[in-house]
């Protein structure tokens, strides 16, 4: 009897929440290989996950809360080294599949998203802030205001040049570093003197991930690319390997 009860309390629960739910991210692996997505929530409830596996060609649905802001990345070549899973690119560093609220580590590729509750309007970008691991695009569907997809389909880690290039454990290149997390110096971490717009423009490192993928925040400070947004609850498809 009890129990009866409380299964039928968790189903209300359970209910009550699934009807504040606003959106879905379907995520489609479209890689030769598996990645690992990792999310990580910044404001709002927590999804119901931290961290999937993706194969090849597969693909996962996420329900999203009503007013969410976090990203998404992409883990890859993921292992289970002495029983601890690693990943050579965006390990969250958790030991697991799942994050548990850790974001990946860079150079990572990142979907970043600000979802507005009542169909109100979501932004969304795709960041090479913290360098690039793998291309990715995101597509929104059912929206009704904007809502143009973006996307980063280039392969920066051919074009990565050598003082960025991060290389994986049979040496070929895994991904590309920003000049800031290279470097660390101001004018390419838009620090110190070079903490505004005006002060901080591009530089050679910065204007390679541009040419390579308009769309993206190429720097911190990057105001060539709009935010993109969407309103009326829309969905977003996220691809990896677009
Ligand atoms: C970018 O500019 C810096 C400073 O002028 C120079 O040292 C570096 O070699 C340049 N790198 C590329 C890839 O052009």
């Amino acid at each position: 009897m009890m129990k009866a009860q409380l299964i039928f309390g968790l189903l209300l629960v359970a209910l009550f929440f699934s009807g504040a739910k606003s959106a879905t991210f379907t995520l489609n692996n479209n890689c030769p290989s598996s990645v690992w997505p990792g999310i990580l929530t910044s404001s709002g409830p927590a999804l119901s996950t931290t961290g999937i596996e993706l194969p090849s060609k597969a693909s996962s649905v996420l329900d999203v809360p009503a007013t969410w802001s976090g990203r998404i990345w992409a883990r890859t070549q993921c292992a289970n080294v002495n029983g601890k899973f690693q990943c050579q690119t965006g390990d969250c560093a958790s030991g697991q599949v799942q994050c548990n609220g850790a974001g990946g580590i860079p150079p990572v590729t990142l979907a970043e998203f600000t979802l507005a509750a009542n169909n109100g309007q979501d932004f969304f970008d795709i960041s090479l802030v913290d360098g690039f691991n793998l291309p990715l695009s995101i597509a929104p569907q059912l929206g009704s205001g904007g809502c143009t997809p973006v996307s980063c389909t280039a392969n920066m880690n051919a074009v990565c040049p050598p003082e960025l290039q991060v290389k994986g454990s049979d040496g070929g290149v895994v991904a590309c570093n920003s000049a800031c997390l290279a470097f660390n110096q101001p004018q390419y971490c838009c620090t110190d003197s070079f903490d505004t717009p005006q002060t901080c423009p591009p530089t050679n490192y910065s204007n390679i991930f541009k040419s390579q993928c308009p769309q993206a925040y190429s720097y911190a400070y990057d105001d060539t690319t709009a935010l993109a947004s969407c309103t009326g609850g829309a969905n977003y498809l996220i691809t990896f390997c677009p």
